[in-house]
């Protein structure tokens, strides 16, 4: 860390420690629901219900100033290799930009490739939804996405999220290799008339690669060719072409592509077909938009910049661990399971770039269901549990059922009832006066101190017109940059992933041992475990 740095954490704590017990309630005035507000020209990012006035985000804004943000921003658009554990560039930005300039990584041109192979991505797609491209019992009727992580959830989550766009045929998810996945979703669709994609940008994921073949020997039984149903995503052709699956079905991407980054390319074919060629279109541009307002917009007008700032804010220094993204979109139910990925994988590390112990909290646990649902489940803990949790809410002015406006409505005062209710909280007198009318003398007093809501938690809102392909190609790509700037403060790479492998390597040595191979060499609890699983029938 450069002094310059060190000077800004140390002058960040040393404002937190003068503010923190205030209530940030008193801070309103008429202006500060514009100053702690950041918007492009259609959504409004509005983090004035924090602790942080204009001190807080000068000191912030400091801090990402003096850890090099501009030039590592550069340094990302502009191919240098980033991911310096895997000497890899970092262009899932690449993807998007369709209609901009050229990007070189090692002098070379990447947008003609790019560009080659989203044109061979909608014509497979078009292909698929006119029927041109058949099963071997007729027009597509099914697709089955098998893939795991990056090559699951990103499109998962937007299938669901554009649902109202959707003219295809049904798409299907399956990730986990617990058979009951693939089972439940084989046993929806007919093989003859079934598309599997295999989407792995290594090939080599055994959860996936177990489905491809289950997959595979499913269709095998009702077709003569299975193969000529598969497509396959991936960066390796010969082991795509290992598995049978012709060229002509494989759409290809370069390693400068993070798995939890990838769904802007081949690996968001399934949205593709699901929503047409012109949506996922829109879907490229609002990514696009975001990167050119992230690359542009100047300090505190910039809403990845300032979502991540918050965010260092509630974590790195007021000691907050856990976020909540709480979607008052319904659509936007998978979207915590997508950020888990996009924001634990990038920055759950606990060393820097340069190799030493990093002295900070890494980027904080994410979790969240959509609104209201979690209002009647776990809102208790957000408002009257001993840990304060920074939320994260998302909400569109409109909904996609013009009938059904009423409803939306309803959903829309939940979403800003919360934020208020978490600020404002339930002071002993008001909580009296709610109960006072039933009980009184020392039992008054006990009942009045459990309706208590201590309030002064902070929330931030995101709010957008409707839920489009553009606006989610817009929410996605804020989500990512706001990963990488929280990274770049925090000194880390945001785009290896080194602590997922310990556990596969195990779950390799494993394999024989569940199969029935001795397993006294374990430690005495796995050995235990094996044991009495195997009496169950293992
Ligand atoms: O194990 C983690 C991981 O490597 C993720 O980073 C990735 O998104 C996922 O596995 C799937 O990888 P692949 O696309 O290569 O199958």
């Amino acid at each position: 860390m450069t002094p310059e740095m060190t000077a800004a954490w140390a002058a960040l704590h040393e404002h937190h420690s003068g503010v923190a017990d205030r209530r940030f309630e008193t801070l309103f005035d008429v202006a500060r629901a514009d100053t702690f507000s950041a918007s492009t020209e259609d959504f409004v990012l509005d983090y004035a219900k924090t602790n942080l006035d204009a001190e807080g985000v000068d000191l912030l804004l400091e801090l990402a100033k003096v850890s090099n943000l501009t030039e590592r921003r550069d340094a990302m658009f502009s191919g240098q290799p980033i991911n310096e554990t895997e000497g890899r560039a970092v262009l899932h930005t690449a993807l998007r930009n369709i209609d901009g300039d050229p990007v070189l990584v090692d002098g070379q041109d990447v947008m003609p490739e790019v560009r080659t192979t989203l044109a061979a991505m909608e014509k497979f797609s078009n292909a698929v939804r006119d029927g041109s491209f058949q099963g071997q019992g007729g027009k597509i009727t099914d697709v089955v996405n098998i893939g795991i992580g990056g090559s699951d959830l990103g499109p998962a989550m937007a299938v669901l999220a554009l649902a109202p766009y959707h003219e295809g045929p049904t798409c299907h998810f399956v990730s986990n290799v617990d058979p009951e996945d693939i089972r439940q979703v084989l046993g929806k669709c007919d093989p003859a008339t079934t598309l599997v994609i295999v989407a792995s940008k290594t090939f080599t994921t055994i959860e996936t690669m177990t489905n491809a073949r289950t997959a595979k020997a499913w269709m095998s039984e009702s077709v003569s060719d299975p193969a000529a149903q598969f497509a396959a995503l991936s960066t390796s052709d010969e082991k795509t072409a290992a598995f049978g699956i012709a060229a002509e079905r494989v759409f290809g991407f370069e390693d400068w592509v993070g798995g939890r980054y990838s769904m802007w390319g081949p690996i968001g074919l399934s949205v593709m077909i699901a929503i047409g060629v012109q949506g996922f279109r829109a879907f490229l541009n609002g990514g696009a938009q975001m990167d050119r307002h992230f690359q542009a917009a100047e300090g505190a007008q910039n809403v990845p910049l300032m979502l991540a700032l918050v965010g260092i804010w509630h974590n790195q220094i007021c000691g907050y661990t856990t976020r909540a993204v709480l979607p008052y979109d319904n659509n936007l139910s998978r979207l915590p399971a997508y950020l888990q990925q996009l924001e634990m994988e990038s920055n759950g590390k606990g060393v820097s770039m340069d190799g030493e112990d990093l002295t900070i909290n890494s980027g904080p646990v994410v979790w969240g269901e959509p609104g209201t649902n979690g209002q009647h489940a776990f809102y208790q803990l957000i408002h009257q549990g001993t840990r304060v949790i920074p939320c994260e809410f998302l909400v569109a002015a409109t909904g996609h059922s013009e009938e059904l406006h009423h409803q939306h409505q309803l959903l829309v005062a939940n979403c800003l009832a919360q934020s208020e209710a978490l600020m404002k909280g339930r002071d002993l007198e008001e909580a009296r006066g709610k109960v006072a009318d039933k009980f009184e003398g020392a039992e008054l007093e006990r009942q009045a101190k459990h309706r208590v809501f201590p309030g002064n938690r902070p929330s931030v809102t995101l709010a957008y017109p409707k839920l489009t392909p553009f606006k989610l190609g817009q929410i996605i790509a804020l989500y990512e940059h706001r990963v990488f700037v929280e990274g770049v403060i925090l000194g880390i790479n945001s785009y290896d992933q080194w602590g997922v492998e310990l556990g596969k390597e195990l779950a390799t040595a494993l394999q024989p041992i569940v199969e029935g191979a001795d397993a006294s060499g374990k430690d005495g609890s796995t050995a235990a475990l094996v044991g009495y699983l195997r009496r169950q029938g293992l």
